[in-house]
C-alpha cells in the first residue's frame, strides 16, 4: 500500500474532522490537536501541546492501553497507514475520577513537522454511525411499503372475517373451532395492520427547545404506574443540561418504546429466572465529542452533545437478531410486532439525531444523541 499523504497545512479541514485527531511529532510529543480531541481526551490543547503523549506527566490524565508508541513508530518508519481496533483510552479528570473509552485508531504519516504521525481516534459506536443511518433509510422505505400494503389488505380481510362469522353460525360444534380460528386470526392481522398504519402516519417533527428531563419524567411516571409497575426505575440526570432541539411528543414516544422494551426484557427474565430485581436506568449527560459527518447544512458536522441513555440489566438483545433490531417486523419476543425500534429510528432520523446500542447479557444501553436548541 502506498503512503497516504496528509498535508501539513491541513487548514480548516483539520478542525472539521468528524473525529478526535492528534498529530504526534518525531519525539512523541503532541504537535496538534483538533477541536474534537479536546473534549474526548478531556485536555485543553493549551496544556497538552508540546507534552509527550505517553510521557510520565501525561499518564495522570491519559493512558492508552496498549501503548500507541510502537504503532506510531511503525506508521512513521513504514510511511504507511495503520488501523488498530480495540484500544482503551483511560481518561482522567481534574477531580481524580476517570472514564474509559474503547476506540479504533487510524495512524498515518504527515509530511511536516518531519517524522510526524496523525492519529485519528474513532470511538467505538461512532463506527456504527454510517450503518445506523443506512438502516434507518431502509426502515423508512419498508415502512412506506408496509403502510400501503396494510391499507390494501384490510378491506378483503374484513370480508374474510365476516364470511367466517357467518359460516360459524351454521356449522356443527366440531367445526366451529376452525371458523373461530379464522375470525380470531384475522382480528389479530387487522390489529397489526392498524399498528402499521399508525406507524406510517408519523408526521415531520416540530422542532422546538425541549427539556429532556421533562420528557424522561413523563415516561418514567407513566411506566412506573403501568407496564413497569414491578420494576425499579432509577434516574441519573445532569441538571445543568441545556434544552435539546426536538419534538417533545415524538421524543416521549421514542423513550417510551425504549423503556417498554427494557421492561419487557426484564419481565421475561423474571419469568424465566425468577429474578425480581430488574432495574431500568434513565440517564442524561453532556458529551461534546459526538458529531455527525460534515454536510452542506453543517460543514463542521452537526454536533449532538445531549445524551439520553436508557439502560437495563436484563438478558441483552438476542444475538440472532442483534443486527436487525431496527428493521420493521424483527422481533425477539412472542407477540412482538417488531415495529417499536423501527419507529424509534425513523423518528430520530427525522430529527437528525443519532441512536446507539450497546448490549450484552446483564446490560443493554440505548443512547440517544440530540442537538442543542
Ligand atoms: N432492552 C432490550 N433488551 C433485550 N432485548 C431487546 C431490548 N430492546 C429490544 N430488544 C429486542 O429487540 C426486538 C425488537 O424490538 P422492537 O421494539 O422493535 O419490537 P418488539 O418490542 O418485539 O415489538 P413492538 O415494540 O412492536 O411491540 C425485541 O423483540 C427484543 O427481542
Ligand atoms: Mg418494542
Amino acid at each position: 500500500m502506498s503512503a497516504p499523504f496528509i498535508p501539513a497545512e491541513i487548514g480548516p479541514n483539520w478542525s472539521r474532522l468528524p473525529l478526535p485527531a492528534l498529530i504526534i511529532d518525531a519525539e512523541g510529543r503532541i504537535a496538534g490537536m483538533n477541536d474534537l480531541a479536546e473534549p474526548f481526551l478531556n485536555l485543553s490543547s493549551r496544556s497538552a501541546l508540546g507534552q509527550e503523549l505517553e510521557g510520565a506527566q501525561m499518564q495522570m490524565r491519559l493512558r492508552i492501553v496498549p501503548p500507541l508508541a510502537p504503532l506510531i513508530a511503525r506508521a512513521r518508519d513504514g510511511h504507511d497507514a495503520l488501523t488498530r481496533p480495540g484500544l482503551r483510552f483511560e481518561i482522567g479528570d481534574r477531580a481524580g475520577g476517570h472514564s474509559d473509552h474503547s476506540a479504533t485508531v487510524h495512524l498515518g504519516p504527515v509530511a511536516s513537522p518531519a517524522g510526524s504521525v496523525m492519529v485519528l481516534i474513532a470511538p467505538d459506536g461512532s463506527a456504527r454511525l454510517g450503518q445506523g443511518v443506512a438502516v434507518r433509510s431502509a426502515a423508512r422505505a419498508a415502512i412506506g411499503m408496509a403502510d400501503m400494503l396494510a391499507h390494501e389488505i384490510k378491506n378483503p380481510l374484513a370480508g374474510i372475517r365476516g364470511a367466517a362469522q357467518l359460516l360459524a353460525m351454521n356449522l356443527p360444534d366440531s367445526d366451529r373451532d376452525l371458523a373461530d380460528l379464522i375470525v380470531e386470526e384475522s382480528r389479530r392481522i387487522v390489529a397489526l395492520l392498524e399498528q402499521v398504519e399508525r406507524f406510517g402516519d408519523t408526521s415531520a417533527p416540530r422542532l422546538a427547545p425541549v427539556n429532556v428531563h421533562d420528557v424522561l419524567e413523563r415516561v418514567r411516571q407513566s411506566a412506573s404506574v403501568g407496564f413497569a409497575r414491578d420494576l425499579r426505575i432509577v434516574t441519573d440526570y445532569d441538571p445543568s443540561l441545556p434544552p435539546a432541539l426536538a419534538d417533545a411528543d415524538q421524543l416521549v414516544q421514542v423513550c417510551m418504546n425504549l423503556v417498554k422494551n427494557a421492561a419487557e426484557a426484564l419481565l421475561r427474565a423474571s419469568q424465566i429466572e425468577g429474578r425480581t430485581d430488574g432495574t431500568i436506568r434513565l440517564r442524561s449527560f453532556y458529551d461534546g465529542t459526538l458529531r455527525l459527518s460534515p454536510s452542506a447544512a453543517h460543514p463542521g458536522g452537526q454536533s449532538l452533545p445531549l445524551q439520553i441513555e436508557i439502560e437495563d440489566d436484563g438478558p441483552g438483545i438476542p444475538e440472532a437478531i442483534a443486527d436487525q433490531i431496527f428493521e420493521p417486523f424483527v422481533s425477539g419476543r412472542e407477540n412482538g410486532t417488531g415495529l417499536g425500534l423501527a419507529l424509534v429510528s425513523k423518528i430520530l432520523s427525522d430529527h437528525g439525531a443519532w441512536l446507539h446500542v450497546d448490549s450484552r447479557p446483564g446490560r443493554t444501553t440505548f443512547r440517544i444523541s440530540l442537538p442543542k436548541a
